[in-house]
């Protein structure tokens, strides 16, 4: 990322003909960098959902969190986790498959992600036979990218 924007200054500066030291470059330099980093598209962002989800007890849902923009995760670690328990974690996807290891006893054989669509940036989670004790807030989280959003569960009777 930053090599790239350092090649990206010095080709601004050839296509602009000035040389590297001189002070109107400095200053270009500059304007070059708040005028293109937030548009440089470096940082992306996890998506959740803004309002609260409400489930029925029994129902089957689905927490949504998905990757924007669009990325490939199937090969990265993701991770659904709840501060709240422990355990925290919900759902945890390594490898390429679930890592039961650490899972909440809760949530086992009640969750799964929708494997075609991590190729999208979509890790929604699917949450079967909802609990009363399913009532919370859920994070969403992919480590290597630092990214996480959270979705909160409401449970009626
Ligand atoms: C993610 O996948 C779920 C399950 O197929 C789907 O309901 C949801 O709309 C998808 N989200 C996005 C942003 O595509």
């Amino acid at each position: 990322m930053v090599s790239v924007h350092f090649q990206n200054c010095i080709m601004f500066h050839q296509m602009a003909g000035l040389s590297i030291q001189s002070p109107l470059t400095t200053i270009s330099v500059l304007v070059f960098h708040l005028v293109l980093i937030p548009f440089s598209g470096g940082q992306s962002q996890l998506i959740g959902s803004s309002q609260p989800i409400v489930a029925t007890i029994g129902d089957d849902i689905i927490l949504p969190c998905h990757l924007k923009p669009a990325e490939d995760v199937a090969a990265k670690t993701l991770e659904w986790t709840r501060s709240d328990l422990d355990p925290r974690f919900v759902y945890v996807w390594r490898a390429h498959q679930e890592l039961l290891d650490l899972k909440n006893p809760s949530y086992l054989g009640r969750t799964s992600f929708f494997t075609d669509e991590l190729k999208h940036g979509n890790i929604s989670l699917k949450l079967s036979r909802v609990k009363p004790a399913d009532q919370g807030r859920y994070k969403c989280f992919i480590p290597e990218k630092e990214e996480e959003s959270f979705i909160e569960l409401v449970v009626g009777k």
